[in-house]
């Protein structure tokens, strides 16, 4: 598809927490799909994350710098309603393996029915980065792992920073 399908309005949601390079990649496929992409970050403080909400959209934000049609957003409570209110027709997620496919399937299923008329759209993980996950990122470089390529270098740098402040506090 060379043409993005203009009008159509596709929902990107997610933790974020933090961006990897699979979410990139998902970000930038779907930019050439769909004329506008809205990156959305669900605020959900219960999930216990690493990252605020207003971080995760900095560092989204910086990432996304040369993207065109694509904006970042926040959203709270259902997503087909987040989708209802800004017209959106897609939902676009990425899979990474056959064992996301089932959570994602019922989500998206869900999502239909709460909104019927919303299409999921699932996007195969490109081959490099299909092991990639943000809790697993955050293990890896908490452990003294090596993340390099994993996730933007300026995410990689708040990771360590914040890695790093966490070691501090808990060591004192
Ligand atoms: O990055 P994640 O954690 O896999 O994203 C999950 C997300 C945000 C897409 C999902 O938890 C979500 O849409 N939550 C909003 C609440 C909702 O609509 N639930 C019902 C549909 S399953």
């Amino acid at each position: 598809m060379t043409q993005p399908q203009s009008g159509v309005v596709a929902i990107y949601p997610g933790s974020f927490d933090p961006i990897t390079s699979g979410h990139l990649d998902v970000i930038e496929r779907g930019s050439r799909m769909f004329s506008r992409v809205i990156v959305a970050i669900l605020q959900n403080e219960a999930k216990q994350p690493l990252f605020s909400v207003p971080e995760r959209m900095e560092m989204l934000r910086e990432s996304l710098g040369g993207f065109t049609g694509v904006e970042i957003d926040t959203f709270q409570g259902l997503l087909a309603d987040y989708a209802r209110a800004k017209g959106a027709g897609v939902i676009l997620r990425g899979i990474r393996a056959i064992s996301d496919y089932e959570y994602e399937l019922q989500m998206a299923l869900m999502n239909r029915r709460l909104h019927p008329g919303l299409e999921t759209i699932f996007l195969p993980a490109a081959e490099s980065f299909s092991f990639i996950s943000s809790r697993m990122v955050k293990e890896v470089i908490s452990l003294g792992g090596n993340i390099s390529g994993l996730v933007p270098p300026l995410v990689e740098d708040r990771l360590k920073q914040r890695i790093a402040s966490y070691k501090r506090h808990t060591s004192t």
